[in-house]
């Protein structure tokens, strides 16, 4: 009986270790077009349906948990998607060493873990330190999108990114209704709609590099 061959899932799924110190966007995406990140990619929907819908933007999916980011590879590697890729690792290393300055056009940061216990606030993404490198990698006019169904941590989001010197606040889309199973940004957000949970919503612009408002403002 013959198999077919077993493809690679490179470059469809890389960790930090095979992607080197940099990220060159149009070396490796392999096309120039603007880049946006789905930090903590998770299953993948988002990334996976962004990429097929919009063939001229290039969609980075990262995700700490490798099993996770490899299935979600698999199903872009499956379509052949030349704008959808997965790093395996953490998010803030990458932001921090790894990508160029004022060179991501848009950050989407779904139901991030919130970390309940005391000991593990440190995990916690929402951070000044991670709003600072948000600031760092976004073009000015680049959005960061941020859902969550955990009304306390989505204050700590805002409370972060509202008053932020670097972002001014934008009005988040108003939900509708699923118009079949699959029609949820995230599997996270369609398993937390399922439950009847509400969804807390927030859209931030960075703003212009030369145009910042002091933090007193
Ligand atoms: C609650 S899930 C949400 C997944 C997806 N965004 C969604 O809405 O369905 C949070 C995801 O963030 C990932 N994650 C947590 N901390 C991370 C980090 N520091 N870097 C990259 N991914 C991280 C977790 O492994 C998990 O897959």
């Amino acid at each position: 009986m013959q198999t077919a061959p077993i493809k690679p899932i490179k470059p469809w799924f890389q960790t930090i270790e095979d992607i080197g110190p940099h990220i060159d966007w149009s070396t490796y995406f392999g096309q120039q077009a603007p880049v946006e990140l789905d930090i903590g990619c998770g299953r993948g929907l988002f990334l996976f349906n962004a990429a097929v819908m919009n063939p001229q933007t290039n969609f980075l999916g990262i995700e700490i948990d490798y099993r996770e980011g490899r299935r979600t590879a698999t199903r872009l590697m499956k379509r052949d998607l030349p704008n959808g890729r997965v790093i395996g690792g953490d998010c803030r290393v990458i932001l921090r060493d790894m990508i160029t300055p004022h060179s991501v056009s848009a950050a989407h940061v779904y139901f991030p873990d919130p970390w309940w216990k005391k000991r593990h606030h440190k995990r916690r993404l929402f951070t000044d330190e991670f709003a600072a490198l948000l600031s760092q990698i976004l073009i000015p006019g680049g959005l960061l999108h941020s859902w969550t169904d955990v009304a306390d941590y989505f204050d700590i989001v805002r409370s972060l990114m509202d008053h932020h010197p670097d972002f001014e606040v934008l009005a988040p889309p108003e939900e509708r209704p699923a118009e079949h199973d699959l029609d949820y940004q995230t599997s996270f957000e369609r398993k937390k709609r399922k439950l009847g949970c509400p969804i807390y919503r927030g859209l931030w612009k960075r703003r212009p590099l030369d145009t910042q408002l002091s933090p007193s403002n």
